[in-house]
């Protein structure tokens, strides 16, 4: 029987995208840089490609006060900057622009919902998009909860066992929480208003087309799973390397800074979605179940001996392409003596069947030399009784998943280099790249999740229990850093892959960190 929340994402039964249904989608924090960086461009390449529903409008939702033509011409001159696809193609632009309008108001006054429920139900009558409602939280999340119980109180969102004749669902950008118990009681609260199943809870790497292959490489092809396992694997590096600082997010980034930035979420959907078990179908709650079970085998982080599991790190000024760049502490809004991290290696272990004993390490960071984000899996050295001293420790083995940027799988084996003299032993590579063989760019993550926020397909979309297990994994260790004095910072140069003391955490078992 298929899942109740069913997936189109990867495979339905006929294979088919089903269509996005008629809405009006309303952005909450329509003026800040993630609507203009993503959001706006995301809805402009689905209106191109006809993947907007034909009954469809956009209502922008921010504090400030602008005109409508105003905020048009403004998302005019972001999609030429951010969008994807590009020149901006005029005929579609025009059309596309007159389904956005913008709607000032503040976000806890009511007049301003009471106004914004006329609004949409003029809407409804002008564009015939039959009362379905997705609300994007793009906001500062200390809004999340006032902005949901906003929506409640002025009936904006629909009690679904009641209704059924329309539907209103609410995006949730990340970070949901900052520790596990702000993440428990917006959940709680939330869960107040809305089902589970009208939540949708963000993270945009599970809308990047590499992380979807990972099931379908797994899963879809007979000779990985049967190694994927502590008896063929050595170990798995994820890497998230950024050459970006920290921008002009200083404000935010001190109160996040790197755990709650990118390894809480973006990071640990990557380890989930290598590690987790075949789920029995291919339906939204099978895959998010086999994610959280998965999360939930993580060893607890050792807090008494964290720095032998865990090592943090925060940039200083240095060169990135042969550009100077600043350090953290110089950025703006960023305290000139902060102890944020903007630099994280881990090393977890899961303590299921399937993992037991292999080291999973995990490093993220900013200001690194290159932008990549790679899974690479090391398998075990073969015994060592045919080419002794031939094959080195470094030529295992491994296949390597690049997340982004040259998307694509890479296999490095051991080959024989040709010729008559004496055997001699060569890593080679067998690669695959998405544009070689496929000829067209992806499209962008966010593309995929709006769309499929509009269908009602959550497969995407971090389930509640998912995000406060992870949570769970990293509040101590959090909590540890918190309470000592962190000192030596900032403790890498901009440009470089971290401090030195993030190799103790590999070198410790005689391995290392994979030079990317
Ligand atoms: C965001 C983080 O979630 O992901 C940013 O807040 C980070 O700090 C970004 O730069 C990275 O996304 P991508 O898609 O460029 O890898």
């Amino acid at each position: 029987m298929n899942d109740p929340t069913f997936a189109n994402t990867f495979a339905d039964q006929e294979n088919q995208l089903k269509p996005a249904q008629p809405c009006v989608m309303v952005i909450f924090g329509a003026t800040g840089d993630l609507t203009a960086r993503k959001l706006m461009p995301a809805l402009y390449n689905l209106a191109i490609q006809g993947l907007l529903p034909k009954d469809f409008a956009c209502v922008a939702f921010a504090r400030r006060d602008k005109k409508q033509e105003e905020f048009r011409q403004e998302l005019y001159e972001d999609i030429k900057k951010y969008s994807r696809t590009q020149p901006v193609d005029d005929k579609k632009w025009k059309p596309f622009s007159e389904k956005i309008f913008y709607h000032q108001g503040n976000f806890d006054n009511h007049d301003d919902y009471e106004r914004l429920k006329k609004f949409l139900a003029t809407l409804d009558k002008q564009c015939n998009t039959k009362g379905n409602r997705v609300f994007y939280l793009a906001t500062q999340p200390s809004f999340f909860p006032v902005i949901v119980e906003q929506l409640h109180k002025h009936k904006l969102v629909y009690n679904e066992k009641v209704e059924h004749e329309r539907w209103s669902r609410v995006v949730i950008e990340k970070p949901f929480g900052h520790d596990l118990n702000s993440a428990l009681s917006l959940q709680k609260h939330v869960k107040q208003f809305l089902e589970e199943n009208q939540i949708y809870r963000i993270d945009h790497y599970l809308g990047k087309e590499t992380v979807q292959n990972l099931l379908v490489f797994r899963f879809a092809n007979s000779i990985f799973e049967p190694l994927w396992n502590n008896r063929y694997i050595d170990n798995i590096q994820i890497t998230m390397g950024e050459s970006i600082g920290i921008g002009t997010r200083g404000r935010f980034w001190e109160e996040a800074g790197i755990l709650r930035d990118i390894v809480q979420n973006h990071l640990m959907q990557l380890m989930s979605l290598v590690s987790m078990e075949p789920p029995v179908s291919m339906g939204a709650n099978a895959i998010r179940d086999e994610k959280v079970k998965v999360l939930q085998a993580i060893r607890p982080i050792d807090i008494n001996n964290v720095d032998d599991y865990a090592v943090l790190g925060q940039y200083g000024p240095g060169y990135i392409n042969g550009e100077e760049v600043k350090g953290y502490r110089e950025e703006d809004n960023v305290d000139p003596h902060s102890v944020q991290g903007t630099f994280v290696a881990l090393e977890l272990f899961i303590d299921n069947w399937r993992w037991s004993g292999v080291p999973f390490y995990l490093r993220a960071g900013k200001r690194m030399a290159k932008r990549v984000t790679e899974i690479a899996i090391t398998f075990n050295q073969v015994p060592g009784v045919l080419f002794k001293g031939k094959v080195d420790k470094k030529g295992q083995t491994l296949l390597v998943i690049r997340i982004q940027p040259d998307e694509g799988i890479s296999l490095r084996i051991n080959c024989k280099v040709p010729g008559l003299s004496a055997l001699s032993i060569q890593p080679v590579k067998m690669d695959f790249r998405y544009g070689t063989s496929f000829g067209e760019t992806p499209p962008d993550a966010y593309e995929r999740l709006i769309c499929d926020s509009m269908v009602g397909d959550g497969t995407l979309f971090a389930r509640g229990d998912e995000v406060l297990t992870s949570w769970k994994l990293y509040t101590p260790l959090l909590e540890a850093w918190q309470n000592r004095p962190r000192t030596g910072f900032p403790n890498y140069s901009a440009g470089r892959w971290g401090p030195e003391n993030a190799n103790r955490i590999t070198e410790k078992t005689g391995r290392s960190w994979r030079l990317v």
